[in-house]
């Protein structure tokens, strides 16, 4: 399976971090935030690897990451996305890379304790549709939010002011390569952004959608807080190992 690590947008919600350069660049502890998504992916077997980036600092990805050698890889592939169209819309300039197969996907400022392999795995059983892990946490109006009948997910609603739940859809997706045509089909949101939520929904109601909840802490590193928790973290399960 391929992967794929989306890391355009201009995060807004950091500025001034992020008036000159992106997100995804920035500390989390001892590596840049962008080193964390790629290591997950790598730690879960995968080799072939698509970066997605966008904004004015897109060259310094290249710079930093080059062919993958930090990282065990012998190449490595990216996408400029225009603008910051949303979460969907970065994830369509895939659609070359992914050729048709499988791909797993995480979001650049996504980071977790463990791995996700057993998620794979179970993926790869599965062989069409899509797959979403979910964390238990105590803020889901931050996040896209399942409800969950019968042990299948039946919605997730994007940052809702009452959950349903307080399981969080993780920014980690797993696709067939349906997910493309479902991002040609999708209108911007009220945030004018192309949601990947809307894509998910699209697989539940096709009845195609499974789930896995994710092992150990997770946590974006979007805002001053997460991003202070990513640090803090990040720090600890370095000294704890
Ligand atoms: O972190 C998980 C959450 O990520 C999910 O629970 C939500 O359902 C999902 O919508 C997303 O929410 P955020 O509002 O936190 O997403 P954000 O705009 O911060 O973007 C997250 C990452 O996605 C960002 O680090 C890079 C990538 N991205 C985002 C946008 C808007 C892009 O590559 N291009 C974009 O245009």
């Amino acid at each position: 399976m391929k992967g794929v690590v989306l890391a355009g947008g201009l995060g807004t919600r950091l500025l001034p971090l992020t008036k000159v350069t992106n997100k995804h660049l920035l500390p989390v502890y001892n590596k840049p935030m962008v080193f964390y998504p790629v290591e997950t992916l790598v730690s879960a077997g995968i080799r072939e690897i698509l970066i997605v980036t966008g904004g004015g600092s897109a060259g310094d990805f290249l710079r930093l990451l080059g062919n993958g050698r930090a990282f065990g890889l012998k190449h490595l592939n990216y996408a400029y996305q225009e603008g910051e169209g949303g979460i969907a819309e970065a994830l369509g300039l895939a659609e070359h890379f992914a050729d048709r197969g499988p791909i797993a996907v995480i979001l650049g400022d996504n980071i977790i304790e463990g791995n996700i392999n057993a998620a794979v795995a179970d993926y790869q059983k599965q062989k069409t549709g899509a797959r979403i892990l979910l964390k238990t946490v105590d803020d889901p109006q931050r996040f896209g939010v399942a409800e969950l009948r019968d042990g299948r997910v039946v919605n997730i609603e994007e940052k809702p002011r009452k959950p349903k739940s307080n399981l969080a859809v993780t920014g980690i997706y797993m696709y067939d390569a349906q997910v493309f045509q479902f991002i040609k089909n999708l209108k911007p949101s009220e945030r004018g952004e192309l949601e990947i939520t809307d894509v998910n929904n699209m697989y539940i109601r096709k009845g195609q959608m499974s789930y896995t909840v994710l092992d150990g802490w997770w946590t974006d590193a979007g805002t001053f807080e997460s991003l202070y928790r990513a640090n803090r973290l990040i720090a600890h399960k370095l000294r704890v190992e």
